[in-house]
């Protein structure tokens, strides 16, 4: 355990141990400085298992790592709806760490699901910010509860891989603070992550490594971020802009450039010392941090760590998958001694479980689905033929031709789908979101063959099921699911487990019908998210459009009810502590255990903004044996019935009446609760240049200009003529005066907003 004091070494070190501090030593560690100490940092990929390079590293996953547990990806831990499960993974990821002497764990990433298409969603968790934070805070809880860091990127607007490293995301700040910010603000504000990665891209224009209302003014000012800013690989252009921006460490180091530019600056005076100061304390600190939690390596895991985080990885990968389609039902397989079994597909023996570049996991070990259907299944005859090939999309007639013969008969027919390493990674997007043409058509070809057919789903991120599913009874999305995925796919389809997931991204009917569609993913390095606050299910909704499957979707082996709602409301929008408790039961009424989620989205039908039909603000899983009732209950705070007000320039809850609705997806939603909350008035902020609408909507402004009418003219009956209001409502008072308003002159615009007691 090393400790020191950042202050006292602070003071003792030259302006160039300052400089070399702010920089990293090489690809994955900050520089030490022996004399005073101050011990190196080790920081290691990844999101989902540790990719730890103990020798010369790199960042894309070309370079072999040491062997890990690699845990299910993002998108499928996300569809889990269980912050329990993250924060257990997280622990287990942090104790992996440890072994390795890594401090830092770069992830989680939280960025959104702006479009399917981008090539890293199997490393973010959803469409919804809510959702997202929950799960990457509960995450963050457990990395660090072992001592080490998380590191949440990529902050912020990264979300895509076209031009990621020059692109710049033009996004409202509206949006901005709904949507892109809240996963990053939550994280933040509950886990207190060690560190935080900016993004490589542009944000409205500005590097995001030198972006300081972002890494500044918003993450630490109104956030209260006391941690360290770390670059993305290589995202940083100027390094004295971006000290001065707040990002505190440069990583990898741009060694002998970057340093030389910082000691210069100070010298000629272009950069404050004290701001070199601040970002240098903060590296003091993390080396701190990391040394009072960090011994030496305690090396490789033990054989029973391993044996358990494998079983951890594996029961992970089952609460992941989302069951899309059950029927019949197909699933769970039940099949008598002596029946025989087909399985279809490369995936089968070849697993897809985790995703490419710099995410990507050595497995200590890999489960392969055939052998554990087979294991599973030891009185039914398991045959195999591949039907497609990995190697490119066309239909293959070979392979259709013998896949026909293995499921010619069969008892049940299992059809391994999804999505190769070549179709989607890191580094670049995808033109579709359809499955390549040879896997459809082997589906097609021996569907109709024997009994029911199933379809298991590999993927990062959404494929359209509307081309294919009329061909499949079942069909479970598994995602990306981790190591131990083979396992679980035996354990879900023969029913030793019962899939709960929920879909956290909406799957469309057409990629057309994604809000970003026309603006995904830009060009001539601009991308305009022109689709607003309406990425996901608040577009799909708003637009009313019809969806293969909506966000939050997911079936279960059993069913469930939720009944008697009830709703209580404590504190107040103008005390700040505003808190809506909604309680139900939930009861499982079907004959196996099975768990549910209950999710509360928020409407607000009168708002004077425009807002999301609803959205989801709350969320408790449930998990019940048959027959069993259990109370939930799911608070939400102030922040739940909150809109960006772009004229306040902050949070702002309006009066009146808002809808609970509360069910099993997004569009699933049985039940609804009114309720009405006071609020102080928000209205447009009244001046001179105000319009006579907004002048007569606020109440006072409206009683300040009719008293003045009354007085200057003798009559204000002007005011009450609809008609005229109708037609001239729109222009500013200071217009009306110009143009000889009734009455109306500058001196009483002026007099009247002089009245104004706010
Ligand atoms: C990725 C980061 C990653 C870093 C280090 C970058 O290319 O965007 O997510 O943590 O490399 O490997």
């Amino acid at each position: 355990v090393t400790s020191f004091d950042p202050d006292t070494v602070l003071e003792r070190l030259s302006l160039e141990e300052k400089a070399s501090l702010v920089l990293g030593s090489d690809f994955w560690h900050t520089a030490a400085v022996p004399r005073l100490g101050v011990p190196a940092v080790m920081m290691s990929d990844g999101p989902h298992g540790l990719r730890a390079q103990p020798g010369h590293g790199d960042h894309v996953g070309i370079g072999g790592s040491v062997p890990a547990t690699c845990f299910p990806t993002a998108s499928a831990l996300a569809s889990s709806w269980d912050p329990g499960l993250l924060a257990e993974i997280g622990a287990a990821l942090g104790r992996e760490a440890r072994h390795q002497g890594v401090s830092v764990l770069l992830g989680p990433g939280i960025n959104m699901k702006r479009s399917p298409l981008c090539g890293r969603n199997f490393e973010y968790f959803s469409e919804d910010p809510y959702l997202a934070g929950e799960l990457a805070a509960a995450m963050v809880a457990g990395l660090q509860g072992q001592g080490v860091g998380a590191s949440v990127k990529h902050f912020a607007v990264n979300n895509q891989e076209a031009d990621r490293l020059r692109v710049s995301a033009e996004v409202d700040e509206r949006t901005l603070r709904e949507i892109y910010l809240p996963a990053f603000e939550r994280v933040i504000t509950a886990a207190r992550p060690w560190t935080v990665m900016c993004a490589y891209n542009k944000v409205n224009g500005t590097y995001a490594a030198e972006h300081h209302w972002l890494l500044t003014e918003v993450l630490r000012g109104e956030w209260g971020f006391e941690g360290l800013v770390v670059s993305d690989w290589g995202a940083v252009h100027d390094r004295v802009a971006a000290l001065r921006a707040g990002l505190d460490l440069e990583m990898p180091p741009s060694l002998g450039r970057g340093d030389r530019a910082v000691v210069n600056a100070v010298i000629s005076g272009e950069l404050d010392p004290e701001i070199l100061d601040v970002c240098v304390r903060r590296v003091l600190r993390l080396a701190q941090q990391a040394g009072q939690h960090q011994g030496q390596p305690d090396s490789a895991a033990s054989a029973a760590e391993e044996e358990e985080h494998h079983a951890l990885a594996r029961r992970a990968a089952a609460a992941s998958a989302v069951l899309l389609k059950n029927d019949g039902p197909a699933l769970p397989l039940l099949l008598p001694a002596g029946a025989r079994l087909a399985v279809i597909g490369p995936f089968a023996r070849a697993p897809r479980f985790q995703g490419a570049g710099s995410s990507q996991v050595n497995p200590t070990r890999v489960d392969i689905p055939l052998d554990e259907l087979r294991t599973a299944l030891p009185a039914v005859t398991v045959d195999y033929a591949p039907g497609f090939s990995l190697d490119h999309g066309e239909p293959d007639a070979g392979l259709i031709g013998q896949a026909r013969s293995v499921a010619a008969g069969a008892d049940a027919i299992v059809v391994f789908l999804g999505l190769p390493d070549a179709e989607e990674s890191e580094g670049f997007d995808r033109g579709t979101i359809d499955l390549p043409a040879g896997q459809v058509q082997a589906l097609q070809a021996v569907s109709g063959l024997g009994g029911p057919v199933v379809v298991v789903l590999a993927n990062g991120s959404v494929v359209s099921l509307a081309p294919w599913e009329h061909h499949a009874h079942a069909v479970l999305e598994c995602w990306l699911g981790g190591q131990a995925a083979g396992g679980a796919v035996a354990d879900l389809l023969t029913g030793a487990a019962a899939p709960a997931g929920k879909l956290a991204e909406t799957i469309p009917l057409r990629l057309q019908d994604n809000p970003s569609y026309l603006g995904f993913p830009g060009d001539s390095h601009v991308v305009r998210y022109g689709e607003g606050l309406f990425i996901g299910y608040r577009g799909y909704d708003a637009r009313n459009q019809e969806v293969a499957r909506p966000f939050g979707f997911g079936l279960s082996y059993t069913t469930f009810e939720i009944s008697r709602p009830a709703v209580s409301v404590r504190g107040s929008v103008a005390g700040g502590d505003l808190a809506v408790d909604v309680t139900v039961t939930v009861t499982n009424t079907g004959g196996r255990r099975g768990a549910e989620v209950v999710q509360v989205y928020v409407e607000d039908p009168q708002s004077t903004v425009s807002r999301p039909v609803r959205e989801l603000r709350g969320f408790a899983r449930a998990e019940l044996d048959p027959g069993e009732s259990r109370q939930v209950t799911v608070r939400l705070t102030q922040r739940a019935f909150a809109f960006w007000s772009e004229l306040w320039r902050r949070w702002a809850v309006e009066a009146g009446e808002f809808v609970l609705h509360i069910g099993t997806s997004s569009r699933d939603l049985p039940h609804r609760v009114g309720i009405s909350l006071a609020a102080p008035s928000l209205g447009a902020p009244l001046t001179r240049d105000s319009t006579l609408t907004e002048w007569l909507a606020d109440g006072e402004g409206a009683a300040l200009l009719s008293g003045a009418l009354h007085r200057a003219a003798g009559d204000a009956g002007v005011l009450a003529d609809t008609g005229l209001v109708r037609v001239v409502g729109t222009m500013p008072l200071s217009t009306l005066a110009n143009f000889g308003f009734p009455g109306l002159t500058h001196d009483l615009v002026d007099e009247v907003a002089g009245q104004l007691k706010r």
